[in-house]
């Protein structure tokens, strides 16, 4: 067994660190205040690799392992989490998912410039009425024999009014249930696409979630990724490795708040000492540092399953559970422990509590991930 990271993971870890403190933290509360998207900081990850890391260097990625995607999440993550979730969504869901089941054309079509952030992408799963129930997909994908007819809606898609490229999942034939849906590449601008209001969030406001209307969109049936009725089965797969991102975005979020309470505690005096001095602080500290190596551990261990070939289902969904609880509980704790300086803007503890709480939400509510970890030991 070996804890210890490559020379690469630390130089990589490194890099995401030094781009998070010099060009993520210098605007990150106004990004957040007036809801702005980050568009040049995605601009400048997109340069440094962030933003097709798996991704294989033929179609412009950076070719690295899932451990030093994990790594970079965390990093960004404990600065601005509205930019990480850009880059997780364009990684785990986007590129991955195009790399892995898509084809030649597909791929020489639209990966090479999502994985080099000329363009991002959006996967559109999550329906007014399907949420955490995947397969009740309203929206319909009618084959028309050389093309596909698209209706529906769809629901909070990250990066819904700046994407380029769509991954949308819709039901072909309804008689088959999750064997009959599909998943197709559709372009912005495509006639009848229409994006919906920015939704007005809690956190991670600096990112870009919208509804979608699709009416009568003439999907060409060369976008469809894999075989007919391949939709659902992609999502799943896709989403398996997508909440490792997520994983390691609410430890980011958790260590980046821990962080800032740490030191902010051997700063602050109150009764005449450091309150880290006190133990009813050093206390809430020691919880802290010990829940965020337990989630680290299974973020990575998550991590490392997926680049073993192992199976990931199990322990990315632990991990996107767990990490998501310690990111909840500590941005609470970091928060109190700033007293009322925790409760303003500038101390940034007040926004990474708001922006923990989509981890327990998205790519599957902590909920769907006790779903899926209880059929996992049940079943074995
Ligand atoms: N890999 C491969 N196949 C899988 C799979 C996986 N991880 N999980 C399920 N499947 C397959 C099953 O094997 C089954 O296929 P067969 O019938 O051929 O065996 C099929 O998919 C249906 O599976 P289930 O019967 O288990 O389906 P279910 O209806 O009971 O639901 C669920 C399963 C886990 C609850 C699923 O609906 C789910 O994950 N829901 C949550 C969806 C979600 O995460 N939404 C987030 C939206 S995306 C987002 O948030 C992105 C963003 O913007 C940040």
């Amino acid at each position: 067994m070996n804890f210890s990271l490559t020379e690469e993971q630390l130089m990589i870890q490194q890099a995401a660190r030094d781009f998070a403190q010099t060009e993520l933290l210098p605007e990150v509360i106004e990004r957040d205040d007036e809801q702005r998207f980050p568009f040049k900081e995605v601009k400048k990850m997109g340069e440094l690799g962030f933003l097709g890391m798996m991704v294989d260097t033929k179609y412009g990625g950076s070719n690295l392992d899932t451990v030093s995607y994990v790594l970079v999440m965390e990093e960004l993550s404990k600065i601005d989490p509205s930019a990480s979730v850009i880059v997780s969504v364009n990684n785990s869901l986007v590129c991955w998912g195009l790399e892995t089941f898509g084809n030649d054309t597909q791929k020489e079509k639209y990966l090479s410039r999502l994985a080099t952030g000329e363009i991002i992408g959006a996967f559109c799963l999550s329906e007014p009425e399907a949420g955490s129930d995947a397969t009740s997909q309203k929206t319909t994908a009618i084959d028309k024999g050389d093309h596909y007819l698209l209706n529906g809606t769809k629901n909070w898609i990250t990066n819904g009014g700046t994407a380029e490229v769509y991954l949308v999942i819709a039901q072909t034939d309804k008689e088959k249930g999750h064997k009959g849906i599909n998943v197709l590449i559709v372009e912005k601008g495509m006639d009848g696409f229409e994006i919906g209001p920015k939704e007005n969030k809690l956190g991670i406001r600096g990112s870009d979630t919208h509804s979608l209307n699709f009416n009568d969109v003439k999907i060409p049936k060369e976008n469809r990724i894999g075989d007919d009725g391949f939709g659902f089965k992609f999502a799943m797969k896709t989403l398996a490795g997508g909440r490792i991102g997520i994983a390691a975005q609410a430890l980011g979020i958790a260590a980046g708040a821990y962080e800032l309470a740490l030191k902010y505690s051997k700063e602050r005096k109150a009764f005449g000492t450091e309150i880290s001095n006190h133990q009813a602080i050093a206390f809430k500290l020691a919880d802290m540092h010990t829940q965020i190596q337990a989630a680290r551990h299974l973020v990575y261990k998550a991590a490392w399953d997926k680049d073993q070939g192992k199976d990931y289902d199990l322990s990315g969904a632990m991990a996107k559970l767990y990490a998501s609880q310690v990111a909840m509980d500590t941005t609470i704790e970091a928060v109190q422990i700033h007293g009322g300086n925790g409760f303003v803007k500038e101390y940034h503890v007040e926004r990474l509590m708001r922006d923990a709480k989509i981890t327990q939400i998205y790519e599957g509510t902590s909920e769907i991930q006790k779903i899926v970890i209880s059929r996992s030991i049940l079943r074995n």
